[in-house]
C-alpha cells in the first residue's frame, strides 16, 4: 500500500474519495483497446496489489447483500483525477469498491464477488449466464435478501434486461455504473454503489423486476435506456418515467412496470451453457442485403432489424429478411428512433416476422434470445415481445 501512495503522490493525483485512501488494485493496461476515448479492458488484468477486505461482523439485524461486481466505470482508474473519458475501466477490485463507502456497512451486511472485470462492451452471453445463474443461486438463499451488481454503462441496460427475464426471485436487484472512474473529482459510483445497496435493502424494492440505479433515480430494466455519451444523467426512460428515487436517503417508488418479468416469465437459465446467436443490422439509405446474407451464413438464429422510423426497412432489406425467414431465422423488427412502438400488421405475419413493441434493438436482441431457447415459431415469440 506504501508503495502504491508513494507512487501517486509522486505523480501528483490528487486522492479526492474514500475509495482511495483505501489500498487500490491498479491493473496493468496491457491487452486492453480504446471505445471512443475511453480505455475498456478486454482482460481482466492482474492487480499489483489487491485490498483485502474490511472483515466486518454480521449484524443480525441487518439484510444480507451481496455485490457482483463485473467492472465497468465505477471501477475504473486514471492517472489523473480530471480524467472522465481516458480512464480504464474495469481497474478496481471489488474488495476496493467495498472498502471504500464503509457507510453501506451501516444499511446492510455487505459482501462481494468478482464475477468479471471488463468495460461493458466486453460482456458477453457466457458472463450473462453466469451472473444469471450465480443470482439465482443466491437469491435462493435465506441468507441473501438482495443482489447489487456493478456493471459499465454502455451495456447497462441489456444485461438488467436480461437478468429481469431470468432471475427467479422477487427479491431486489440492483445494477448500478457511474459515468466518472473512481478516481475522478467528484466521481459519481460510490454514492451510487450506496444507493443501490439503500434499495437492494429495502423491502418496498421486493417484486418490482431487476432494477438500475444512478443518479439517485430507480428504473427498471424494461424501459431504461442510456441516452448520453458522458453526462451523469445519462439513463432516461422518457416514455415510460423512472420507478422511483434516492432522495434524503429514502427509497421512493410511484410506478411499476407493467410488463413480467423475473418469476412471471417462462425462461430458465439452469441448464443453459449457451445462448442462441442473434445480430443486430441497422437500417440506412443506400443499404444493401449483404449484411443478412453475412448474418445467416455466420450461424444467426435471429435479427434485429434497427429499422427506420415505425421499423421500416428498405425494399433490399426487406429481399435480405425475406431470404433469412425463408432459411428459418427469425427477423424482428425494432427501431432505431430511440422510443416509440413498432407497431405490429398482418404483413408481419405473413413475412414470419416479428416486432419488438416497445424494446430498443440491443434489448430486442436480448428478448429473442431468450425467446428461441424456447420456440422458433414467429407467433410465440410475438406473444414473448407483446407481454415482456
Ligand atoms: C463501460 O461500459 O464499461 C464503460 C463506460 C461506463 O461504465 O460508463
Amino acid at each position: 500500500m506504501k508503495t502504491n501512495v508513494k507512487m501517486k503522490k509522486k505523480m501528483g493525483i490528487v486522492l479526492m474519495s474514500a475509495a482511495l485512501m483505501m489500498p487500490m488494485a491498479v491493473s496493468s493496461v496491457s491487452a486492453d483497446t480504446v471505445v471512443q476515448g475511453t480505455v475498456i479492458s478486454s482482460t481482466p488484468a492482474p492487480a499489483k496489489t489487491v485490498a483485502a477486505a474490511v472483515p466486518t461482523p454480521v449484524t443480525a439485524a441487518l439484510p444480507n447483500v451481496k455485490i457482483l461486481a463485473t467492472g465497468g466505470t465505477i471501477a475504473g482508474s486514471s492517472a489523473s483525477n480530471t480524467d472522465v473519458t481516458g480512464y480504464k475501466a474495469g481497474a478496481l477490485t471489488i474488495d476496493t469498491l467495498i472498502n471504500a463507502v464503509p457507510e453501506m456497512k451501516q444499511l446492510a451486511n455487505v459482501s462481494g464477488e468478482q464475477i468479471a472485470n471488463v468495460g461493458s462492451p466486453d460482456i458477453d452471453n457466457a458472463v450473462l449466464l453466469k451472473l444469471a445463474k450465480r443470482i439465482n443461486e443466491l437469491l435462493a438463499s435465506d441468507d441473501v435478501d438482495g443482489v447489487v451488481i456493478t456493471h459499465g454503462t454502455d451495456t447497462l441496460e441489456e444485461t438488467a434486461y436480461f437478468l429481469n427475464l431470468v432471475v427467479k426471485s422477487d427479491k431486489p436487484v440492483v445494477v448500478v455504473g457511474a459515468m466518472r472512474p473512481a478516481t475522478a473529482i467528484s466521481a459519481d459510483g460510490s454514492f451510487n454503489l450506496y444507493n443501490a445497496v439503500k434499495i437492494a435493502s429495502s423491502p418496498k424494492a421486493r417484486g418490482k423486476g431487476v432494477m438500475i440505479e444512478l443518479n439517485d433515480r430507480i428504473g427498471s430494466a424494461r424501459y431504461i435506456t442510456k441516452t448520453n455519451t458522458t453526462g451523469t444523467d445519462t439513463f432516461k426512460s422518457v416514455e415510460q418515467g423512472y420507478l422511483g428515487v434516492v432522495s434524503g436517503g429514502n427509497v421512493f417508488f410511484y410506478n411499476e412496470s407493467t410488463r413480467k418479468h423475473t418469476t412471471q416469465t417462462v425462461f430458465d437459465v439452469t441448464n443453459l451453457t449457451s445462448l442462441p446467436q442473434v445480430d443486430i443490422l441497422y437500417e440506412y439509405q443506400n443499404n444493401g442485403s449483404y449484411f443478412y446474407d453475412a448474418a445467416i451464413a455466420a450461424g444467426a438464429k435471429g435479427i434485429v432489424v434497427a429499422g427506420s422510423g415505425n421499423g421500416s426497412m428498405s425494399s433490399v432489406s426487406s429481399k435480405g429478411a425475406a431470404k433469412a425467414a425463408a432459411q428459418g431465422v427469425i427477423v424482428a423488427r425494432s427501431t432505431r428512433t430511440g422510443s416509440g412502438v413498432v407497431t405490429h400488421s398482418d404483413s408481419d405475419d405473413k413475412a414470419g416476422m416479428v416486432t419488438s413493441d416497445s424494446l430498443n434493438p440491443q434489448k430486442a436482441r436480448i428478448l429473442l434470445m431468450l425467446a428461441l431457447t424456447q420456440t422458433n415459431k414467429p407467433s410465440e415469440i410475438q406473444t414473448y415481445f407483446d407481454q415482456y
